[in-house]
C-alpha cells in the first residue's frame, strides 16, 4: 500500500486531536482510502509542555521548517493559527510543491485569494474543511454536493462561544456580563472574548461559506458585523415572549436586484417554530437553501479537539487520495464563478426589526415615536409596553415591518433624539426565512 508522510505544524488542541484520532482511525481510513497515512514530524513551541495527547519526542521539533522542508513529508497540516507564522507555513509548503491542509479561518479570511493563487501557481492544492463548523462537513457539501445548485441563502450559527452564551442566558434570564464570565471560568469563551463575542470569528467562517456559495472571494471588511455584547437579558425575554430566540446568525443571501449578495454577522430574532431556534449551547447548525435541493440543514459541534480532527481528517484523506492519484486540480480550493458579484451594503438589505427604547412614562410618548417611523415609511406590526416596570423610564417595544437598514437606522437616530427616549435604542433584526 502507498503512504502519505504527513507533517504537522502544531500540537495543541487540534494537532494533537489529529495526531490521536489517527491513531485511532489510521487504519480504518488506510482501508477505506486504499493509502496510508504516516505522521512523520511534529512542530511545537515548546517541547517540555504536557500534552494530554502524548506525542513521541523522536517526532517532535521546535523548528516547524524542518518540518515542511523535510523530502520525506508530502502533505503538510498547518494548525497553529493566526496569521502570520501560520501564512509562511502554508505559502513555503505550497512553494515547495506540498499540498497543505489548515484548519485556520482567520488566515483564510484575510489571505485566502494570495493562497489559493499560490496553489495554482505551484500546482498544487490547499484543503480547509476544519476552518468553518468544526465537525460539520459544509465546505464539501457546497463544493461537491451542492455543486448543482445555485445557493439562494445560508444562515449559519457558527459560533459555539456566542452560542453558549445566548443559550445561558435565554434559559437563566441571567445577564450578558454574567454568563461571559461564567463561560470563561469553564473553558467556554477565551480571554479576552472579543474575537468570539464581537462577532469577527464568525463572520471569517462566513465569509469563507459566502465566497464558496457565490464565486466570488468575499473581502472580509464588506461584511457587516455585529457582536452580542448589547444583548441583554430584556432582549432575550421580549423576544420569547413575542415566540422568537435571539442567536447570532450569519446570513448569506442572494438579493433580487442583479448580482449582489448580503453577507453579515448579527444578533437575530429567529421564530422559535424554525429550527435553527433549537440549535442550543455550544452546537452549530448551516442552513442551506438551493435552488434545486431545496433546504437541508447541517448540526454538531463547530469546535473542540475530537469534531475539528474529523473534519482534518477529511481533507487530510482528499489529499492523499489527489497525491495517490495524481489528481492536483480535481477540485480547487477555490474557483471564481460569479467575478460580477458584490457584497450589498448593509443600508441597502431589507429587514424586519424588534426594537426597544427606554421611555420617559408619560403620556404622548408613543404617539410621537409612531409618527417618525411614519414619516420613515416604517410600519409598526405591534407594539407592547409591559406592566410592573416601576420608575422614571419604562421598556417600550416595536416589531417593525420590512424596510431597508438605512432607513431604520436612520428612523432610530431620529427617535434617540426625543427627550423622553432614554440612552440607545436597540436594534434587533428578526428573520422570516421566507
Ligand atoms: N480549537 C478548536 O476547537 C478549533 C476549531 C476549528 C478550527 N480551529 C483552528 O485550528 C487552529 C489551531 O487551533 P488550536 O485550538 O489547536 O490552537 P492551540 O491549542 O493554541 O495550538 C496551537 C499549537 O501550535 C503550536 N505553535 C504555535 N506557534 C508555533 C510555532 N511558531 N512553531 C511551531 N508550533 C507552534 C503550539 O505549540 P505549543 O503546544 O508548544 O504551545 C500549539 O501546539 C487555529 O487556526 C484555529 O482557529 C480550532
Amino acid at each position: 500500500m502507498q503512504q502519505v508522510n504527513l507533517g504537522i505544524i502544531g500540537g495543541g488542541t487540534v494537532g494533537s486531536g489529529v495526531f490521536d484520532a489517527l491513531q485511532r482511525n489510521g487504519a480504518l481510513m488506510a482501508s477505506r482510502l486504499g493509502v496510508g497515512l504516516q505522521v512523520t514530524r511534529v512542530a511545537v513551541r515548546d517541547l517540555k509542555k504536557n500534552r494530554a495527547v502524548k506525542i513521541p519526542r523522536a517526532l517532535l521539533t521546535t523548528d516547524w521548517r524542518e518540518v515542511v522542508c523535510d523530502p520525506e513529508v508530502n502533505l503538510v497540516a498547518e494548525l497553529i493559527g493566526g496569521t502570520t507564522i501560520a501564512r509562511e507555513v502554508v505559502l513555503t509548503s505550497l512553494k515547495l510543491g506540498k499540498p497543505v491542509v489548515t484548519a485556520n479561518k482567520a488566515l483564510l479570511s484575510a489571505h485566502g485569494e494570495e493562497l489559493f493563487a499560490a496553489a495554482k501557481k505551484f500546482g498544487t492544492n490547499l484543503y480547509y474543511e476544519a476552518s468553518v463548523a468544526g465537525g460539520i462537513p459544509i465546505i464539501k457539501s457546497l463544493r461537491e454536493g451542492f455543486v448543482g445548485n445555485r445557493i439562494t441563502a445560508l444562515y449559519g450559527i457558527v459560533n459555539g462561544t456566542c452560542n453558549y452564551i445566548l443559550t445561558r442566558m435565554k434559559l437563566e434570564g441571567a445577564d450578558f456580563a454574567a454568563v461571559l464570565a461564567d463561560a470563561q471560568k469553564l473553558g467556554y469563551a477565551e480571554t479576552p472574548p472579543d474575537l468570539d463575542i464581537d462577532g469577527h470569528d464568525a463572520a471569517h467562517k462566513i465569509g469563507i461559506l459566502a465566497s464558496l456559495a457565490h464565486g466570488f472571494w468575499v473581502n472580509p471588511k464588506k461584511i457587516h458585523v455585529e457582536g452580542i455584547r448589547y444583548i441583554s437579558a430584556l432582549d432575550i425575554k421580549f423576544a420569547g415572549e413575542l415566540g422568537y430566540t435571539i442567536k447570532l446568525l450569519g446570513m448569506v443571501k442572494k438579493l433580487e436586484s442583479g448580482c449582489r449578495v448580503q453577507v453579515s454577522v448579527y444578533p437575530t430574532l429567529i421564530p422559535n417554530a424554525h429550527v435553527l431556534a433549537s440549535v442550543n449551547g455550544v452546537f452549530n447548525a448551516v442552513f442551506v437553501r438551493g435552488d434545486i435541493v431545496g433546504d437541508a440543514l447541517f448540526y454538531g459541534r463547530g469546535a473542540g479537539k475530537d469534531a475539528t480532527a474529523s473534519a482534518v481528517l477529511s481533507d487530510l484523506a482528499d489529499a492523499a487520495l489527489d497525491l495517490k492519484f495524481g489528481t492536483k486540480h480535481r477540485l480547487p480550493p477555490f474557483v471564481p464563478h460569479e467575478c460580477s458579484g458584490a457584497v450589498a451594503p448593509i443600508a441597502e438589505v431589507v429587514s424586519q426589526y424588534f426594537v426597544r427604547l427606554n421611555v420617559a412614562d408619560k403620556p404622548g410618548v408613543l404617539a410621537k415615536i409612531a409618527t417618525i417611523f411614519g414619516e420613515a415609511n416604517i410600519g409598526i406590526s405591534s407594539v407592547i409596553q409591559p406592566e410592573g416596570h416601576a420608575g422614571e423610564s419604562v421598556p417600550l417595544i416595536f416589531m417593525l415591518h420590512y424596510a431597508t437598514n438605512g432607513a431604520a437606522l436612520k428612523a432610530l437616530a431620529n427617535i434617540a433624539k426625543l427627550p423622553a427616549v432614554k440612552g440607545k435604542p436597540v436594534m434587533i433584526r428578526v428573520e422570516s426565512f421566507e
